[in-house]
Protein backbone atom coordinates (compact mmCIF):
# COMPACT_ATOMS: atom_id res chain seq x y z
CA UNK A 1 0.00 0.00 0.00
CA UNK A 2 1.03 3.50 -0.79
CA UNK A 3 2.07 5.84 2.31
CA UNK A 4 -0.14 8.74 2.52
CA UNK A 5 1.04 12.39 3.03
CA UNK A 6 -0.87 13.59 5.20
CA UNK A 7 1.35 16.72 6.61
CA UNK A 8 3.29 19.47 5.61
CA UNK A 9 6.04 18.24 8.21
CA UNK A 10 6.29 14.23 6.61
CA UNK A 11 6.14 15.79 3.04
CA UNK A 12 8.86 17.76 3.53
CA UNK A 13 10.83 14.13 5.62
CA UNK A 14 9.76 11.89 2.64
CA UNK A 15 11.11 14.51 -0.12
CA UNK A 16 14.13 15.29 1.80
CA UNK A 17 15.33 11.68 3.06
CA UNK A 18 17.30 10.03 0.24
CA UNK A 19 19.57 13.17 0.26
CA UNK A 20 19.99 13.74 4.06
CA UNK A 21 20.90 9.98 3.77
CA UNK A 22 23.56 10.43 1.17
CA UNK A 23 24.67 13.86 3.22
CA UNK A 24 25.21 11.62 6.01
CA UNK A 25 27.10 9.22 4.77
CA UNK A 26 30.09 8.99 7.12
CA UNK A 27 28.81 10.97 9.86
CA UNK A 28 28.25 8.96 13.40
CA UNK A 29 24.57 9.33 14.41
CA UNK A 30 25.75 11.52 17.19
CA UNK A 31 24.39 14.40 15.07
CA UNK A 32 20.49 14.23 14.08
CA UNK A 33 19.92 17.39 11.33
CA UNK A 34 17.08 18.27 9.17
CA UNK A 35 17.54 19.93 5.69
CA UNK A 36 15.47 23.37 4.99
CA UNK A 37 12.45 22.25 2.47
CA UNK A 38 13.72 24.08 -0.23
CA UNK A 39 16.83 22.20 -0.27
CA UNK A 40 16.56 19.94 -3.47
CA UNK A 41 19.56 20.72 -6.36
CA UNK A 42 22.87 18.75 -6.17
CA UNK A 43 25.13 21.40 -5.97
CA UNK A 44 23.33 22.27 -2.52
CA UNK A 45 23.27 18.57 -0.91
CA UNK A 46 27.19 18.92 -2.01
CA UNK A 47 27.35 21.62 -0.04
CA UNK A 48 25.35 20.56 3.01
CA UNK A 49 27.49 17.83 2.86
CA UNK A 50 30.59 19.64 3.04
CA UNK A 51 29.72 22.26 5.89
CA UNK A 52 28.33 19.69 8.04
CA UNK A 53 32.07 17.80 7.53
CA UNK A 54 33.47 20.36 9.55
CA UNK A 55 30.91 20.76 12.14
CA UNK A 56 29.25 17.63 12.75
CA UNK A 57 31.45 17.35 16.26
CA UNK A 58 30.52 20.43 17.43
CA UNK A 59 26.68 20.91 17.00
CA UNK A 60 26.03 23.94 18.80
CA UNK A 61 28.61 25.84 17.15
CA UNK A 62 27.30 23.94 14.26
CA UNK A 63 23.43 24.84 14.67
CA UNK A 64 24.48 28.65 14.67
CA UNK A 65 26.75 28.48 11.56
CA UNK A 66 24.60 25.84 9.63
CA UNK A 67 23.64 27.47 6.09
CA UNK A 68 21.45 24.48 4.53
CA UNK A 69 20.18 22.78 7.51
CA UNK A 70 16.75 24.06 9.88
CA UNK A 71 17.55 21.86 12.41
CA UNK A 72 20.78 20.24 14.02
CA UNK A 73 19.87 17.98 17.21
CA UNK A 74 16.24 19.11 17.29
CA UNK A 75 17.00 22.77 17.43
CA UNK A 76 16.06 25.51 15.10
CA UNK A 77 19.21 26.78 13.39
CA UNK A 78 19.92 30.48 13.01
CA UNK A 79 20.18 30.15 9.53
CA UNK A 80 16.24 29.76 10.03
CA UNK A 81 15.69 33.02 11.62
CA UNK A 82 18.05 35.24 9.90
CA UNK A 83 16.43 33.76 6.29
CA UNK A 84 13.03 34.74 8.33
CA UNK A 85 13.99 38.41 7.81
CA UNK A 86 12.49 38.83 4.31
CA UNK A 87 13.73 41.27 1.68
CA UNK A 88 12.46 42.24 -1.70
CA UNK A 89 12.32 39.43 -4.36
CA UNK A 90 13.32 36.43 -1.67
CA UNK A 91 11.57 33.14 -2.11
CA UNK A 92 13.08 30.63 -0.51
CA UNK A 93 16.40 30.56 2.21
CA UNK A 94 18.86 31.06 -0.06
CA UNK A 95 19.35 34.62 -1.32
CA UNK A 96 17.66 38.30 -0.27
CA UNK A 97 17.03 37.56 3.11
CA UNK A 98 18.71 40.36 5.70
CA UNK A 99 20.54 43.29 4.13
CA UNK A 100 21.21 41.25 0.98
CA UNK A 101 17.78 42.76 -1.25
CA UNK A 102 18.91 46.09 -0.73
CA UNK A 103 20.18 47.18 -4.07
CA UNK A 104 19.48 45.42 -7.21
CA UNK A 105 22.40 44.14 -7.87
CA UNK A 106 23.21 41.78 -10.92
CA UNK A 107 25.57 38.65 -10.88
CA UNK A 108 26.08 38.49 -6.84
CA UNK A 109 25.82 35.37 -4.87
CA UNK A 110 23.82 33.39 -3.36
CA UNK A 111 24.59 34.07 0.22
CA UNK A 112 23.21 30.81 1.80
CA UNK A 113 25.85 29.08 -0.26
CA UNK A 114 28.59 31.31 0.70
CA UNK A 115 27.74 30.62 3.97
CA UNK A 116 28.32 26.76 3.95
CA UNK A 117 31.87 27.30 2.00
CA UNK A 118 32.49 29.57 4.93
CA UNK A 119 31.89 26.83 7.11
CA UNK A 120 33.68 24.13 5.19
CA UNK A 121 36.61 26.51 4.71
CA UNK A 122 35.99 26.25 8.81
CA UNK A 123 36.81 30.01 9.47
CA UNK A 124 36.35 30.84 12.95
CA UNK A 125 37.69 33.49 15.94
CA UNK A 126 40.40 36.11 14.21
CA UNK A 127 40.50 34.04 10.99
CA UNK A 128 39.86 36.97 8.49
CA UNK A 129 37.92 36.48 5.27
CA UNK A 130 38.92 38.45 1.57
CA UNK A 131 36.68 38.78 -1.37
CA UNK A 132 39.09 40.86 -3.58
CA UNK A 133 35.63 41.23 -6.07
CA UNK A 134 33.34 42.16 -3.67
CA UNK A 135 30.82 43.80 -5.54
CA UNK A 136 27.95 44.16 -3.64
CA UNK A 137 28.78 42.96 -0.15
CA UNK A 138 27.50 38.60 -0.35
CA UNK A 139 30.43 37.33 1.45
CA UNK A 140 31.12 40.20 4.08
CA UNK A 141 27.54 40.35 5.12
CA UNK A 142 27.39 36.60 5.55
CA UNK A 143 31.25 36.79 7.16
CA UNK A 144 29.85 39.31 9.80
CA UNK A 145 26.56 36.97 10.53
CA UNK A 146 28.93 34.79 11.55
CA UNK A 147 30.96 36.73 13.61
CA UNK A 148 34.49 37.01 11.19
CA UNK A 149 36.53 39.95 10.13
CA UNK A 150 36.30 39.88 6.77
CA UNK A 151 37.71 42.70 3.85
CA UNK A 152 36.18 43.54 0.85
CA UNK A 153 37.92 45.02 -2.46
CA UNK A 154 36.29 46.33 -5.35
CA UNK A 155 37.10 48.67 -8.00
CA UNK A 156 34.03 50.59 -8.71
CA UNK A 157 33.09 53.21 -5.33
CA UNK A 158 29.08 52.11 -5.98
CA UNK A 159 30.22 48.82 -5.04
CA UNK A 160 31.72 50.18 -2.06
CA UNK A 161 29.37 52.25 -1.23
CA UNK A 162 26.45 49.02 -1.26
CA UNK A 163 28.86 46.53 0.60
CA UNK A 164 30.02 49.49 3.55
CA UNK A 165 25.93 50.58 3.68
CA UNK A 166 24.87 46.38 3.94
CA UNK A 167 27.35 46.32 6.62
CA UNK A 168 26.49 48.52 8.49
CA UNK A 169 22.72 48.39 8.15
CA UNK A 170 23.64 45.00 10.67
CA UNK A 171 25.04 47.39 13.57
CA UNK A 172 22.68 50.05 13.47
CA UNK A 173 19.02 50.32 15.58
CA UNK A 174 16.31 51.18 14.11
CA UNK A 175 15.86 54.58 15.55
CA UNK A 176 19.76 55.50 13.84
CA UNK A 177 17.73 55.27 10.77
CA UNK A 178 15.14 58.08 12.33
CA UNK A 179 17.56 60.77 13.19
CA UNK A 180 16.55 62.51 10.02
CA UNK A 181 13.32 63.00 8.02
CA UNK A 182 13.01 60.59 4.96
CA UNK A 183 11.24 63.88 2.63
CA UNK A 184 14.75 65.73 3.98
CA UNK A 185 17.20 62.76 3.52
CA UNK A 186 15.47 62.78 0.01
CA UNK A 187 15.32 66.25 -1.34
CA UNK A 188 19.07 66.51 -0.12
CA UNK A 189 19.86 64.14 -2.20
CA UNK A 190 17.81 64.56 -4.90
CA UNK A 191 18.99 68.42 -5.11
CA UNK A 192 22.26 67.02 -5.86
CA UNK A 193 21.62 65.15 -8.83
CA UNK A 194 21.22 68.40 -11.01
CA UNK A 195 24.72 70.20 -9.89
CA UNK A 196 26.87 67.35 -10.64
CA UNK A 197 29.16 66.82 -13.29
CA UNK A 198 31.56 64.59 -14.38
CA UNK A 199 35.29 65.34 -12.98
CA UNK A 200 36.59 61.74 -13.21
CA UNK A 201 37.71 61.52 -9.87
CA UNK A 202 36.45 58.79 -7.69
CA UNK A 203 34.56 60.69 -4.87
CA UNK A 204 32.30 58.41 -3.18
CA UNK A 205 30.20 61.14 -1.39
CA UNK A 206 30.80 64.42 -3.14
CA UNK A 207 28.96 66.96 -1.30
CA UNK A 208 31.20 68.02 1.48
CA UNK A 209 30.56 71.51 2.48
CA UNK A 210 27.63 71.50 1.58
CA UNK A 211 25.79 69.18 4.21
CA UNK A 212 22.75 69.49 5.89
CA UNK A 213 23.24 69.91 9.19
CA UNK A 214 21.66 66.28 10.51
CA UNK A 215 24.26 64.45 8.36
CA UNK A 216 27.19 66.43 10.52
CA UNK A 217 29.73 63.20 11.95
CA UNK A 218 26.90 61.13 11.00
CA UNK A 219 28.52 59.28 7.69
CA UNK A 220 27.08 56.03 8.24
CA UNK A 221 23.63 57.13 8.15
CA UNK A 222 24.86 59.94 5.19
CA UNK A 223 25.68 56.70 3.15
CA UNK A 224 23.16 54.95 3.87
CA UNK A 225 20.67 57.53 2.36
CA UNK A 226 22.73 58.08 -0.42
CA UNK A 227 22.57 54.56 -1.26
CA UNK A 228 18.61 54.82 -0.76
CA UNK A 229 19.24 57.18 -3.23
CA UNK A 230 20.87 55.26 -6.23
CA UNK A 231 18.30 52.54 -5.31
CA UNK A 232 15.57 54.92 -6.01
CA UNK A 233 17.36 56.23 -9.58
CA UNK A 234 17.98 52.81 -10.42
CA UNK A 235 14.04 51.62 -9.87
CA UNK A 236 13.18 54.76 -11.38
CA UNK A 237 15.96 54.06 -14.52
CA UNK A 238 15.26 50.52 -15.30
CA UNK A 239 11.34 49.55 -13.79
CA UNK A 240 9.87 53.42 -14.08
CA UNK A 241 9.44 54.15 -10.70
CA UNK A 242 8.48 57.78 -9.39
CA UNK A 243 11.95 58.42 -7.23
CA UNK A 244 9.99 59.40 -4.06
CA UNK A 245 8.13 56.43 -4.40
CA UNK A 246 11.20 54.43 -4.68
CA UNK A 247 12.98 56.50 -2.00
CA UNK A 248 9.89 55.96 0.43
CA UNK A 249 9.36 52.30 -0.25
CA UNK A 250 13.02 51.08 -0.14
CA UNK A 251 13.80 53.30 3.32
CA UNK A 252 10.57 51.67 4.88
CA UNK A 253 11.68 48.17 3.83
CA UNK A 254 14.84 48.45 5.13
CA UNK A 255 13.69 50.07 8.19
CA UNK A 256 11.79 46.80 8.50
CA UNK A 257 14.95 44.46 8.25
CA UNK A 258 16.94 46.59 10.60
CA UNK A 259 14.19 46.21 13.07
CA UNK A 260 13.75 42.75 12.78
CA UNK A 261 17.51 41.87 13.00
CA UNK A 262 18.16 44.30 16.08
CA UNK A 263 15.41 42.04 17.59
CA UNK A 264 17.40 39.30 16.36
CA UNK A 265 20.11 40.04 17.63
CA UNK A 266 19.12 40.69 21.41
CA UNK A 267 17.42 37.35 21.40
CA UNK A 268 20.48 35.16 19.47
CA UNK A 269 23.06 37.60 21.55
CA UNK A 270 24.71 37.74 17.84
CA UNK A 271 28.42 38.87 18.02
CA UNK A 272 29.12 40.47 14.39
CA UNK A 273 32.28 40.75 13.17
CA UNK A 274 34.31 43.68 11.47
CA UNK A 275 34.21 44.43 7.82
CA UNK A 276 36.28 46.51 6.15
CA UNK A 277 35.69 47.88 3.01
CA UNK A 278 37.98 49.24 -0.14
CA UNK A 279 38.03 50.93 -3.15
CA UNK A 280 41.23 48.92 -5.10
CA UNK A 281 42.43 46.42 -7.51
CA UNK A 282 42.19 42.56 -7.50
CA UNK A 283 45.38 43.23 -9.63
CA UNK A 284 47.62 44.76 -7.20
CA UNK A 285 46.11 43.84 -3.63
CA UNK A 286 46.78 46.29 -1.13
CA UNK A 287 47.82 43.61 1.61
CA UNK A 288 50.65 41.80 2.68
CA UNK A 289 51.74 38.50 2.35
CA UNK A 290 49.98 35.75 4.11
CA UNK A 291 47.79 37.58 6.17
CA UNK A 292 44.26 35.81 4.91
CA UNK A 293 42.72 32.65 6.38
CA UNK A 294 40.13 32.76 3.13
CA UNK A 295 39.28 33.72 -0.13
CA UNK A 296 35.84 33.32 -1.47
CA UNK A 297 34.89 35.43 -4.77
CA UNK A 298 33.59 36.31 -7.72
CA UNK A 299 35.40 37.98 -10.32
CA UNK A 300 33.35 39.59 -13.55
CA UNK A 301 31.79 37.03 -15.46
CA UNK A 302 34.04 38.85 -18.69
CA UNK A 303 32.13 40.15 -21.07
CA UNK A 304 28.79 38.68 -20.18
CA UNK A 305 27.92 41.41 -17.57
CA UNK A 306 28.88 44.74 -18.49
CA UNK A 307 29.21 45.99 -14.42
CA UNK A 308 29.38 49.81 -15.76
CA UNK A 309 26.61 49.84 -17.93
CA UNK A 310 24.46 48.79 -14.99
CA UNK A 311 25.29 51.13 -12.51
CA UNK A 312 25.84 53.83 -15.04
CA UNK A 313 22.65 55.98 -13.39
CA UNK A 314 24.44 55.97 -10.50
CA UNK A 315 28.23 56.72 -11.28
CA UNK A 316 27.01 59.23 -13.27
CA UNK A 317 25.05 60.97 -10.20
CA UNK A 318 28.29 60.22 -7.92
CA UNK A 319 29.95 62.33 -11.25
CA UNK A 320 32.48 59.69 -11.67
CA UNK A 321 33.73 59.32 -15.03
CA UNK A 322 32.97 55.79 -16.27
CA UNK A 323 35.67 55.96 -19.12
CA UNK A 324 38.54 56.58 -16.52
CA UNK A 325 36.76 53.50 -14.48
CA UNK A 326 36.69 51.09 -16.95
CA UNK A 327 40.18 50.98 -17.57
CA UNK A 328 41.10 49.24 -14.60
CA UNK A 329 37.94 46.82 -14.83
CA UNK A 330 38.60 43.16 -15.68
CA UNK A 331 36.72 42.39 -17.96
CA UNK A 332 35.86 45.45 -19.77
CA UNK A 333 39.06 46.44 -21.13
CA UNK A 334 39.49 46.32 -25.35
CA UNK A 335 37.29 44.60 -27.66
CA UNK A 336 36.66 41.51 -29.91
CA UNK A 337 39.63 39.03 -29.51
CA UNK A 338 41.73 41.48 -27.68
CA UNK A 339 39.06 41.54 -24.48
CA UNK A 340 39.29 38.03 -24.15
CA UNK A 341 43.17 38.18 -24.13
CA UNK A 342 42.96 41.61 -21.68
CA UNK A 343 40.25 39.60 -19.77
CA UNK A 344 42.72 36.60 -18.73
CA UNK A 345 46.07 38.34 -18.60
CA UNK A 346 44.12 40.60 -15.70
CA UNK A 347 42.99 37.12 -13.85
CA UNK A 348 46.09 35.54 -14.12
CA UNK A 349 47.04 38.65 -12.12
CA UNK A 350 44.74 38.51 -9.99
CA UNK A 351 45.05 34.88 -9.20
CA UNK A 352 49.01 35.72 -8.21
CA UNK A 353 47.95 38.05 -6.30
CA UNK A 354 45.35 36.16 -4.19
CA UNK A 355 48.11 33.36 -3.66
CA UNK A 356 50.56 36.04 -1.97
CA UNK A 357 48.02 37.24 0.41
CA UNK A 358 46.88 33.43 1.39
CA UNK A 359 48.13 31.54 4.34
CA UNK A 360 49.41 28.63 3.01
CA UNK A 361 47.05 25.69 3.15
CA UNK A 362 44.29 27.89 3.07
CA UNK A 363 41.21 27.70 0.70
CA UNK A 364 40.07 29.77 -2.02
CA UNK A 365 36.74 29.35 -3.96
CA UNK A 366 36.35 31.27 -6.98
CA UNK A 367 32.56 31.28 -8.37
CA UNK A 368 32.65 31.56 -12.13
CA UNK A 369 29.91 31.51 -15.14
CA UNK A 370 29.98 29.47 -18.02
CA UNK A 371 30.17 32.41 -20.44
CA UNK A 372 29.75 32.95 -24.34
CA UNK A 373 31.16 35.70 -26.15
CA UNK A 374 30.26 36.43 -30.18
CA UNK A 375 28.68 33.07 -30.32
CA UNK A 376 31.56 31.17 -28.52
CA UNK A 377 31.48 29.52 -25.25
CA UNK A 378 34.62 30.04 -23.46
CA UNK A 379 36.56 27.49 -21.35
CA UNK A 380 36.62 30.18 -18.55
CA UNK A 381 36.69 27.67 -15.88
CA UNK A 382 39.44 25.42 -17.20
CA UNK A 383 41.47 28.44 -17.77
CA UNK A 384 40.79 29.60 -14.27
CA UNK A 385 42.06 26.04 -13.42
CA UNK A 386 45.50 27.12 -15.07
CA UNK A 387 46.16 30.27 -13.77
CA UNK A 388 45.46 29.33 -10.29
CA UNK A 389 47.91 25.92 -10.15
CA UNK A 390 50.55 28.19 -12.07
CA UNK A 391 50.45 30.90 -9.40
CA UNK A 392 50.64 28.30 -6.35
CA UNK A 393 47.40 26.65 -6.09
CA UNK A 394 46.16 23.16 -6.41
CA UNK A 395 43.07 22.75 -7.42
CA UNK A 396 40.88 20.55 -4.83
CA UNK A 397 37.24 20.26 -6.09
CA UNK A 398 35.34 21.27 -8.54
CA UNK A 399 31.40 21.82 -8.23
CA UNK A 400 29.15 22.53 -11.21
CA UNK A 401 25.72 24.13 -11.05
CA UNK A 402 23.23 24.43 -13.18
CA UNK A 403 21.67 28.34 -14.03
CA UNK A 404 17.73 27.52 -14.19
CA UNK A 405 15.91 30.45 -16.19
CA UNK A 406 16.46 34.19 -15.55
CA UNK A 407 19.69 35.12 -16.50
CA UNK A 408 20.19 32.97 -19.87
CA UNK A 409 23.50 33.76 -21.47
CA UNK A 410 24.92 31.22 -18.61
CA UNK A 411 24.25 27.97 -18.18
CA UNK A 412 26.56 26.48 -15.69
CA UNK A 413 28.38 28.36 -12.58
CA UNK A 414 31.12 26.58 -11.42
CA UNK A 415 32.53 26.87 -7.94
CA UNK A 416 36.45 25.63 -8.22
CA UNK A 417 37.68 25.38 -4.66
CA UNK A 418 41.46 25.75 -4.47
CA UNK A 419 44.40 25.26 -1.81
CA UNK A 420 48.08 26.89 -1.82
CA UNK A 421 50.20 24.74 -1.90
CA UNK A 422 52.79 24.10 0.95
CA UNK A 423 56.00 25.36 0.31
C1 LIG B 1 30.64 39.18 -10.25
S1 LIG B 1 30.83 40.76 -9.49
C2 LIG B 1 30.96 40.31 -7.80
C3 LIG B 1 29.61 40.07 -7.19
C4 LIG B 1 29.69 39.68 -5.73
N1 LIG B 1 30.16 38.33 -5.56
C5 LIG B 1 28.34 39.85 -5.05
O1 LIG B 1 27.83 38.90 -4.45
O2 LIG B 1 27.77 40.93 -5.14
C6 LIG B 1 32.46 41.24 -9.91
C7 LIG B 1 32.94 42.57 -9.36
O3 LIG B 1 34.31 42.76 -9.70
C8 LIG B 1 34.54 44.15 -9.74
N2 LIG B 1 35.83 44.43 -10.43
C9 LIG B 1 36.08 44.52 -11.74
N3 LIG B 1 37.38 44.77 -11.95
C10 LIG B 1 37.98 44.83 -10.75
C11 LIG B 1 39.31 45.04 -10.31
N4 LIG B 1 40.31 45.26 -11.16
N5 LIG B 1 39.55 45.00 -8.98
C12 LIG B 1 38.56 44.78 -8.08
N6 LIG B 1 37.28 44.62 -8.44
C13 LIG B 1 36.98 44.62 -9.76
C14 LIG B 1 33.31 44.69 -10.44
O4 LIG B 1 33.15 46.06 -10.13
C15 LIG B 1 32.22 43.80 -9.84
O5 LIG B 1 31.62 44.45 -8.76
Amino acid sequence: MMNTINSKDQLRKSMAAPLIDWILKGIPNSIEVELFDDVGGIYEAQLARMELSKWWEEPRSFRKRAAYFEKVNGETTYHYYISNIRGKGQIGRSCQYLTHWFYPYKAKFHPQMIKALINWMGLKGNDVLLDPFVGSGTALVEAKTLGLKSIGIDINPVCRLISQVKCDLLEMEPDDLKEISVQKAFYFFDSKRKKIKLTGKNETLPFGEEDIFEFKEKEKLKKFFQLCYLYALSDFTYINKELWEAFNSNFYGILKTVREFYELKKKLNLRLGEAEVTEGNARAIYLKDETIDGIITSPPYSIAVNYIQQDIQALNYLGINHHILVKDMVGLRGNGAQRIDNYYEDMQKSFIEMCRVLKPEKFCTVVIGDVTYNGERLPIASKFIDFAEEAGFSCFDVIKRPILGGYARLRYEYILIFQKKKY
